[in-house]
């Protein structure tokens, strides 16, 4: 139990918002992007998520599944018998997709990594729950030089899109946007969190698999002998090893809650990888069991934030292990030769594995 903790707001500091689109403390300037699906209340939620929502549609994503199983299998042809799962796997395979969906050329995937890390660089300071310590003004520079870099990069590719549609999400957000639906700022700032909520998580969704198959042999020759067991193995990778370790919340109005006051304007972080361990809902929590059901966790959120992408998430880690069991068809094993967790607490996996067969 436990999933919540509390942080007091600090005097003159603005509401909080969400991670993604985290505004900085006694923040000055104005925000590099305006404020998005994430950290929106109803009734501007609402009418966005529905926009967003429709490149996301059950029908859309069947016909990106022979287009997933490609990239899965070209990359996979070009690695050698031990390699960094993450740097040529599980990176590229969901960036690739995101980036192909939106209508960025996924050949840049190597600044979109750059941007990632630079946002996420927090050696200092881990368990700061924000981009970074938004009080250090040198710290506050970074993170927005890296938003002044991405909102350059998709307001050049929303100009050409403009001139010339082509059939992806930014196409289609600007046919929203004709119709008087959505703001062009709305759009960048759609831009920037798709970019990055729809690869980094599931990058270590992947990468959290496959360490599971390497520490758990009888697993993995489960899964090896049949594939449809992959789909409740991937549910107990997402509670167990839960690749958002929170959510956060702005307090609207005072209230009590397990004893606690809390206040209006109060940051509250809700522990998603607490609550996916919870003994009041989950039978020996503390067990990794690659068949359980049910498994109602929370990794993908909660309520009307609940993951758009959640479906997405599932269909490429589904097709990356039967893509990963097929390629190691002959192993008895897999083994892990190095694993360096990323360095944020918000996030909940590898920035590097290396896989021996
Ligand atoms: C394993 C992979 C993923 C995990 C664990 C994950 C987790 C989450 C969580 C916990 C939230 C809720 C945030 C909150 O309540 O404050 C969320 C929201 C969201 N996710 Fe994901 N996500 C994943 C993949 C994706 C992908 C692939 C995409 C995009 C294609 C995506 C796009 C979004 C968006 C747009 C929201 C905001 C929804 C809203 O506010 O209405 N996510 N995700």
């Amino acid at each position: 139990m436990g999933s919540l903790s509390l942080r007091r707001r600090e005097p003159g500091s603005e509401r909080s918002s969400h991670l993604f689109l985290a505004k900085p403390a006694r923040q000055q300037e104005e925000p590099v992007f305006h404020d998005s699906i994430l950290s929106l209340d109803p009734p501007q939620h609402t009418q966005l998520r529905s926009i967003v929502n429709r490149s996301f549609s059950p029908a859309l994503l069947r016909e990106w599944e022979p287009r997933i199983r490609t990239i899965a299998k070209d990359l996979l042809s070009q690695t050698p018998p031990v390699f960094d799962l993450i740097r040529d796997f599980a990176y590229p395979l969901p960036v690739t997709v995101i980036a192909d969906m939106m209508g960025v050329p996924s050949k840049d995937q190597a600044m979109f990594r750059q941007w990632v890390d630079r946002l996420f660089m927090m050696e200092n300071d881990p368990t700061n729950i924000r981009f970074a310590d938004e009080t250090k003004p040198d710290e506050r520079e970074r993170i927005r030089n890296v938003q002044l870099e991405m909102k350059q990069y998709f307001r050049d590719i929303v100009h050409a899109r403009k001139q010339r549609p082509q059939n992806d999400l930014i196409s289609l957000l600007i046919d929203s946007h004709s119709r008087g639906q959505i703001s062009e700022e709305e759009i960048l700032s759609i831009c920037f969190l798709l970019l990055l909520a729809g690869h980094i998580t599931t990058t270590n969704l992947i990468g959290n698999a496959v360490y599971s198959l390497a520490e758990d042999p009888e697993t993995y020759r489960r899964l090896q002998e049949d594939y449809g067991n992959i789909p409740l193995f991937v549910e107990e990778v997402l509670r167990y090893h839960s690749p958002v370790r929170f959510v956060t919340r702005t307090v609207a109005r005072d209230v009590r809650l397990s004893g606690e006051i809390l206040h209006a304007g109060d940051t509250v972080v809700a522990w998603i990888a607490s609550a996916n361990r919870d003994e009041q809902v989950f039978d020996r929590p503390d067990r990794f069991i690659a068949d359980r059901k049910p498994n109602p966790h929370l990794a993908f959120g909660k309520g009307i934030h609940f993951c758009l992408g959640a479906p997405l998430a599932r269909m490429e880690a589904h097709i990356a292990m039967q893509a990963l069991l097929s390629h190691w068809n002959r192993k008895e094993q897999i083994q892990v030769e190095e694993a360096r967790p990323v360095k944020t607490i918000f996030l909940n996996g590898y920035e590097k594995l290396t896989i021996a067969s």
